[in-house]
């Protein structure tokens, strides 16, 4: 432990798409040239001097299965640019408990599967490290009371991965929105998400749901810029494709024109193709959060995901497709895409580096963490600096309630009864209203 070195190592469990993605080469980065280059990113490049020559190592990752060598590949690819820093690859199902006690990091960055988040993420907190964790930060409220409590117990941060707050075009949207719209009415998002998610990449799909999964996203956006408590929560959802994928896989592959049994999974996916929530808040705002994890592969962009306000003066969208960069390429169709999410370049005389909100939000976290740890700032003073674990309670809340909700309409409605079950929220509860119960 480091506490007053100026030094941080971070200790990653977790190597899938994600990490692939953002989080690795985000690290390449930090170990490379420090944090002060990523400040701008979140607004605080006037710490940049402060914190510019504090050195983040990665110090071990840790993936589950030793025969699947993603920890080694992983370490690997670090050693061909950093031969001179010493990262350990760990296996195991509990590796965090091993990497914890050997390596003692400052920060755990917990990139494990959405039902494995909160084990590592206490047993962190109660070894005394720092946590950046992806989103969600966990299933249900009982685990999230005992985060905050212990981030609290043992004065350490817990950070959230929440990148679409530091989307420029949802902040600009959403810092200005009252005073340019209004009071709001409504907001209605979309998240959908490719089919092989649900069906290749997430061996865990059925321990999490669309809504869970990407649906906190937005609900963190609406949450965090317009300072709204969820009151009442209703949920829908189907369940057509991937319960009965062990059909549909042979009709996706005739259409595609492969071999069904090139697909990894032929058997039935016991989770929800897609999940409708609607949300009323303390101040009458109504919230629609529209989410699948079954979008088509050619589809124009890699997800499709818009955000719609609608104030009483008027009305702002942003919309991933509408932001300009659109390509058609032989063999790959025609497509848009979002460099401002995780892009890469490199500059004559430059390293390969990522850019964008999905680094910036990394970043929100570990500036954080950096200043209570190295310039001896108090947790309460950095509280709105960053997504803290206490600033989720409330997604966590209302995706907790609309699993249930969707679950108990979906049984009614196959039962010829309507959907007539929701739930009510205060703040530390939820409550199922559901009819002849
Ligand atoms: N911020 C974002 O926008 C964003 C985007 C995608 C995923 N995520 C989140 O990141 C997390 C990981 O998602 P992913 O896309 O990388 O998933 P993935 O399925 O591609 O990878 C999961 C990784 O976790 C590892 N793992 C599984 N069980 C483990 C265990 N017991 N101990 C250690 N490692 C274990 C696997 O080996 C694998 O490397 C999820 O919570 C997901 O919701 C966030």
């Amino acid at each position: 432990m480091t506490d007053t070195s100026r030094s941080i190592s971070v200790a990653v469990i977790g190597g899938g798409m994600f990490f692939d993605d953002i989080i690795g080469q985000s690290f390449k980065d930090l170990m490379r040239g420090g944090i002060a280059g990523t400040l701008t990113s979140i607004g605080m490049s006037h710490l940049a001097a402060d914190v510019a020559d504090v050195q983040i190592d990665l110090c071990a990752v840790g993936t589950r299965s030793e025969s699947s060598g993603t920890a080694g590949r992983i370490v690997d690819w670090f050693a061909g640019e950093f031969s001179d820093r010493q990262i350990e690859a760990c296996y195991g199902e509990t590796v965090w408990n091993d990497i914890i006690q050997r390596h003692q990091p400052d920060v755990l960055f917990v990139a494990t599967p959405d039902h494995l988040h909160t084990d590592p993420i206490m047993a962190a907190l109660e070894a005394g490290c720092d946590v950046i964790t992806e989103k969600p930060l966990c299933l249900t409220c009982e685990e999230a009371d005992r985060i905050i409590a212990a981030a609290r117990q043992h004065d350490r941060i817990v950070a959230v991965d929440m990148h679409k707050r530091y989307d420029p075009f949802v902040r600009d949207m959403m810092m200005n929105s009252e005073a340019k719209y209004g009071p709001i009415n409504r907001v209605r998002t979309v998240l959908e998400e490719p089919l092989e998610v649900s069906t290749e990449i997430f061996a865990w799909a059925e321990q999490s749901n669309p809504f869970t999964y990407v649906g906190c996203h937005w609900l963190d956006v609406v949450h965090h810029y317009l300072g709204v408590k969820p009151r009442s929560v209703f949920a829908t959802g189907q369940k057509t494709l991937l319960e009965h994928w062990d059909e549909h896989h042979v009709e996706v592959a005739r259409r595609l024109g492969v071999e069904p049994s090139s697909f990894k999974r032929q058997h039935a996916i016991r989770t929800w193709d897609s999940i409708d929530v609607a949300v009323t808040y303390d101040n009458g705002m109504r919230g629609d959060y529209s989410n699948n994890w079954i979008n088509p592969a050619e589809f124009e962009g890699a997800v499709n995901q818009e955000i719609e306000l609608y104030g009483i003066y008027g009305r702002g969208m942003v919309d991933q497709q509408d932001r300009g960069f659109r390509e058609a390429i032989i063999g790959d169709g025609s497509r848009t895409r979002n460099p401002s999410f995780g892009g890469r370049f490199q500059h004559q005389g430059g390293e390969l580096e990522i850019f964008g909100y999905g680094k910036a939000s990394i970043a929100a976290g570990l500036l954080a963490i950096i200043r209570r740890r190295v310039l001896g700032e108090s947790l309460e003073s950095l509280d709105e600096t960053y997504p803290t674990a206490a600033s989720q309670r409330n997604v966590v809340q209302v995706a907790e309630a609309a699993e249930v909700v969707a679950q108990k309409n979906f049984e009614h409605f196959t039962a010829g009864r309507g959907t007539p079950v929701t739930a009510l929220l205060s703040d530390t509860t939820i409550e199922i209203l559901e009819p002849g119960t």
